[in-house]
């Protein structure tokens, strides 16, 4: 595992957007496996001012994102793909055929996971996996469980996920509360994971992820099998890891 520790969220993003830029630059039509919540909008921003100012070409790149609320519709403002579309896909030129999300309000949901996971075999998965971590160290919507879950799923998110979600949501508009979600061969079988972390309310989580005994009650804690994985973290995130406890 590489670490790279930075001082605040935005150094974060702006390692993460310049490690993703070279990927898309050395492989213009890489695959790329995007994720939701706060964590990546900076990285998202930052592409975008590439993209405007720096010619950053999105326009062979394919992307796969890790999951979607099942009963949004993808115009719903909540809904992942739209919150994709509006960070950005809309802001680059990448052909909205080429980008990839669960759909939520599929009437066969089984069958959404299970083309999910063939889209996934036959981009021949994705170059580069970018992963923010839930409070409860969840990775996607691979929640906390006795055991991993290998293939895309839906999945009954905690209620820890549900209130930790509901900051996006309007005044007593109804969170939901299940998901479709990549599983872990889909995430493990990228070529490289990149996960970030920022705030002090994460730094449990990346404290058992990055260094606690690999379990599926801590999801996050699988990347640890990963043979190139990269964690860009800021200082609070860092903060129960003791790597940076003062000398006596
Ligand atoms: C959601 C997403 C995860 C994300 C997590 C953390 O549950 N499904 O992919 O990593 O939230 O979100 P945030 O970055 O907002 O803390």
């Amino acid at each position: 595992m590489k670490l790279i520790c930075v001082s605040n969220e935005e150094e974060m993003s702006l390692e993460a957007s310049r490690l993703i830029a070279a990927l898309v630059r050395i492989k213009p039509d890489a695959v790329l496996g995007l994720a939701t919540g706060s964590t990546p909008l900076g990285t998202y921003e930052e592409l975008v001012r590439m993209h405007g100012e720096e010619n950053l070409d999105f326009s062979r790149v394919r992307t796969v994102n890790l999951d979607e609320y099942i009963g949004l519709d993808g115009n719903h403002p909540q809904s992942y793909r739209a919150f994709m579309n509006g960070y950005l896909f809309d802001r680059v030129n990448i052909s909205p055929a080429n980008t990839f999300v669960p759909n939520g309000m599929a009437e066969d949901l089984e069958r959404e996971c299970l083309e999910y996971d063939q889209l996934l075999e036959q981009l021949n998965f994705t170059d580069l996996q970018l992963l923010g971590i839930g409070s409860n160290g969840h990775i996607a919507f691979n929640e906390p469980d006795d055991y991993f879950t290998a293939h895309c799923h839906c999945v009954d998110l905690t209620h820890e996920t549900i209130e930790a979600n509901r900051r996006f949501f309007a005044e007593g508009e109804d969170v939901p509360t299940r998901a479709i979600t990549m599983g872990m061969r889909g995430i493990m079988s990228s070529r490289r994971l990149l996960l970030l972390a920022s705030g002090k309310k994460k730094a449990e989580a990346v404290a058992a992820a990055c260094f606690g005994p690999v379990s599926p009650r801590v999801p996050g804690s699988i990347i640890q099998l990963h043979h190139e994985v990269t964690v860009i973290a800021d200082l609070d995130a860092l903060s129960k890891t003791g790597l940076f406890e003062e000398a006596d």
